[in-house]
C-alpha cells in the first residue's frame, strides 16, 4: 500500500520532509504547495536540494487537492485553521508540527467536526514539542514506578539555526535584556508545551494544579560574540532558558524546558548548560531514576555552518517524525489523534535494504 502525500510549504522543515517522503517505502510525493511566487513551478527535488523529482511546486490549492492526496504534511510558518479544516472535511488526513499534539483540554470543535465530515485524521507531531516532551518521556517512564518528576530539556547552540529573522525578532538574540524579557516565545511556545504536560499528566495520573507555570531567564554577553546574525555586544541577549511546568500542590512534577544560546564564551558566568553539550535530556525521577540523553539531533562540532543552516539535523528529525507518522495516521480512525491513540510509530529501513 502506498500513500499519496502533498507537502505543504518548503521552508527548512518542508524541504527535509520532501527528502523524507521520497525515502519512505510506503509514501509517494504527489504534490508540493509553496507560498513564494519565486518557487512556483520549481521542481520539488530542486527545492529540497536533491535530484529532480518531476513534480512542480504549485500555489494552486485546488489543483493540489485535485491530486487526491491521502495526507498533507502541513508545515508553513503559521497555521490557518480554516485551511486545515478544509483539507480534513475533503477527506484528506493532515500531519503537522504546528500544534494539536494533545487536544483533550482544548476547544477543537471545528477541526473535530471536519474530521468526522471527511472521515479523516489530524495528528500533531514534531520534536519539541511533539516528541521529546511527551512521546519519549511516556515511553521511558514505563521502566520506572513511584514517579515524582518528569523533565524534558533542550540545549541548543543557535548559531547553526538558519533563520536569521527568527533569531533576531522572535528569539531576541542581540537585544537588550529588558527588550529580550518581552520575548514572544514564552507565549508562542506555551500552548504546545502545555499540551505535552497535559498528555503526561493524564496518562501517568498526576493531579495537576489548575494553573501551569512558565518562566524565562535571560543572560547577557560579557564581551562581543561573533554570530551568523552579527556581533552580540556586552549587555545584549546571548543565552536564555524557558521553562513550562506542571505542579501538584505547588510542587513541580513535569517540566519542559528550552536552553538556547550563542556559543560558549563571553556569556554571563551565571549561565550554565551543565555537562554534555548540545542535547535533549530526559529525567524520570522515580524508582529507579532514569536519565536519557539524545545526541545526533544537533550538528556535530565539525559540521559546516552553511550546510547545517540549510539542513539542520533537528529540523530533519522533526520532519522525519512527521513523515514516519503518515502511514499510521492514514490507517487511523477519524478524529484528532495523539500518540496515545496511534500505534508505535517507527522509521523505515533504507530503500536498498527493504
Ligand atoms: N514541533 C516542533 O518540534 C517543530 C520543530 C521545528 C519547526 N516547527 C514549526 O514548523 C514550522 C515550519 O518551520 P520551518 O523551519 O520550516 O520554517 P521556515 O523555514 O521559516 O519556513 C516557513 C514556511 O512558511 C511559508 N510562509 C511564509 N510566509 C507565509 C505566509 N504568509 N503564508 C503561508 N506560508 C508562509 C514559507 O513559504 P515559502 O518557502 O514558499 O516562502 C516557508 O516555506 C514553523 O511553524 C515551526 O515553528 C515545529
Amino acid at each position: 500500500m502506498t500513500y499519496r502525500v502533498v507537502q505543504w510549504s518548503t521552508g527548512n522543515l518542508g524541504r527535509a520532509a520532501i527528502e523524507g517522503i521520497v525515502a519512505h517505502p510506503e509514501l509517494e510525493l504527489v504534490g508540493v504547495w509553496v507560498h513564494s511566487e519565486s518557487k512556483d513551478g520549481v521542481d520539488a527535488g530542486e527545492l529540497a536540494g536533491i535530484d529532480p523529482l518531476g513534480i512542480r511546486a504549485s500555489r494552486d490549492i485546488d489543483a493540489l487537492l485535485a491530486l487526491a492526496p491521502d495526507c498533507i504534511l502541513y508545515s508553513p510558518l503559521f497555521p490557518k485553521v480554516a485551511e486545515i479544516e478544509h483539507f480534513l472535511s475533503a477527506g484528506i488526513n493532515v500531519v503537522t508540527p504546528l500544534g494539536w499534539f494533545y487536544t483533550k483540554h482544548m476547544n477543537v470543535e471545528g477541526l473535530e467536526k471536519a474530521c468526522q465530515q471527511g472521515h479523516s485524521t489530524l495528528h500533531g507531531t514534531g520534536i519539541h514539542p511533539g516528541g521529546m516532551t511527551e512521546r519519549i518521556p511516556l515511553m521511558v517512564s514505563s521502566f520506572s514506578q513511584k514517579i515524582g518528576r518528569v523533565r524534558a530539556e533542550e540545549y541548543s547552540d543557535c548559531r547553526t539555526y538558519g533563520a536569521p529573522d527568527v533569531l533576531r525578532d522572535y528569539m531576541m538574540f542581540g537585544k537588550d535584556l529588558d527588550e529580550a524579557r518581552k520575548s514572544p516565545m514564552t507565549d508562542l511556545l506555551r500552548d504546545g508545551f502545555y499540551q505535552s504536560i497535559d498528555m503526561i499528566a493524564d496518562e501517568m495520573g498526576f493531579r495537576l494544579d489548575p494553573e501551569k507555570k512558565s518562566s524565562h531567564e535571560v543572560f547577557a554577553a560579557t564581551a562581543p560574540i561573533e554570530t551568523p546574525i552579527g556581533p552580540i555586544l556586552p549587555g545584549q541577549l546571548a543565552a536564555q532558558r524557558f521553562a513550562w511546568e506542571g505542579t501538584v500542590d505547588g510542587e513541580v512534577v513535569i517540566t519542559a524546558a528550552v536552553n538556547w544560546y550563542m556559543g560558549h564564551s563571553n556569556i554571563d558566568p551565571k549561565w550554565s548548560i551543565g555537562e554534555g553539550g548540545e542535547r535533549y535530556e530526559l529525567e524520570i525521577a522515580g524508582d529507579p531514576p532514569i536519565t536519557a540523553v539524545f545526541h545526533g539531533i544537533h550538528p556535530t562540532s565539525d559540521a559546516v555552518l552553511e550546510e547545517v543552516q540549510n539542513r539542520n539535523p533537528g529540523i530533519v528529525s522533526t520532519a522525519n517524525h512527521c513523515v514516519s507518522s503518515i502511514p499510521y495516521v492514514c490507517n487511523a480512525d477519524e478524529g484528532i489523534k495523539s500518540y496515545l491513540d496511534l500505534p508505535l510509530i517507527a522509521g523505515r529501513a533504507r530503500l536498498d535494504l527493504t
